[in-house]
């Protein structure tokens, strides 16, 4: 029986055989945050002579790109990249997922913006029918933190403080509990339109392109329905 931790290190892994297929001498690797990201950053490093450097999601992942020798870049250097590749506390079959329990979620947004490809690292317990039981991490500017609580707890949810946690923008997580998502595409934008949201952990809008499930039984290849059979 494998463990989560090891189901994790075997989704990184087929995540660098893709990755494997891009790099060049110009290539750029965005990079998530997260225990998972953290075995991809480990694999990846083993090839940091290949291409020229990451893009990473966070201070936490960046911290760890450098002490691996890979040259971290600032995304305002960067035109395009081929890849993003992250983790997810949650998954659905239209590969919409849940991210920013590790806090990262505005950097992770913006970064996988800029990438061709999401590719999103998992173990199967990550893969739900329906989002919404992992409380939706939301980035707010702190003096705006309670009027956005008001706001979610008309939309059914219940807002609670991350206590202890500043961003890596210097603002506040909210983890709202108890939301009944059916529609994401439009839960995000609604959640997107309330004054002093800096980041909704939804990624909906612009969702993952291939998930790698780790399992049991070997690693599962998801790809988002939206790219049809191609
Ligand atoms: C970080 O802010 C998150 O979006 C992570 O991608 C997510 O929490 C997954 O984390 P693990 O890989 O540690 O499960």
């Amino acid at each position: 029986m494998l463990t989560q931790d090891d189901l994790k290190r075997q989704a990184a892994a087929a995540a660098m055989e893709l990755v494997l297929e891009v790099l060049a001498p110009d290539t750029v690797v965005g990079v998530g945050t997260g225990s998972t990201a953290d075995h991809f950053i480990d694999g990846l490093a083993a090839h940091r002579g290949r291409f020229r450097g990451c893009v990473a999601s966070s201070e936490r992942s960046a911290r760890r790109l450098a002490d691996h020798g890979v040259a971290v870049l600032e995304l305002n250097e960067v035109d395009s990249m081929p890849v993003y590749v992250d983790g997810a506390d949650e998954i659905d079959s239209n590969l919409y997922m849940i991210k920013g329990g590790g806090g990262a979620l505005t950097r992770e947004k913006i970064v996988a913006s800029v990438a061709r490809r999401f590719i999103c690292i998992v173990d199967e317990s990550k893969l739900v029918d329906s989002l919404g039981a992992f409380p939706l991490p939301i980035e707010v500017i702190p003096m705006a933190r309670a009027a956005v609580a008001r706001r979610l707890s008309a939309l059914g949810g219940r807002a609670a403080l991350r206590e202890d946690f500043v961003t890596d923008n210097g603002n506040v997580i909210l983890d709202v509990h108890g939301l009944r998502i059916i529609d994401a595409q439009a839960f995000e934008r609604q959640i997107n339109d309330i004054p002093g949201v800096v980041t909704c952990g939804l990624f909906a809008l612009a969702g993952a392109d291939i998930a790698l499930l780790a399992t049991q039984r070997g690693v599962r290849r998801l790809k988002a329905p939206r790219l049809g059979e191609t």
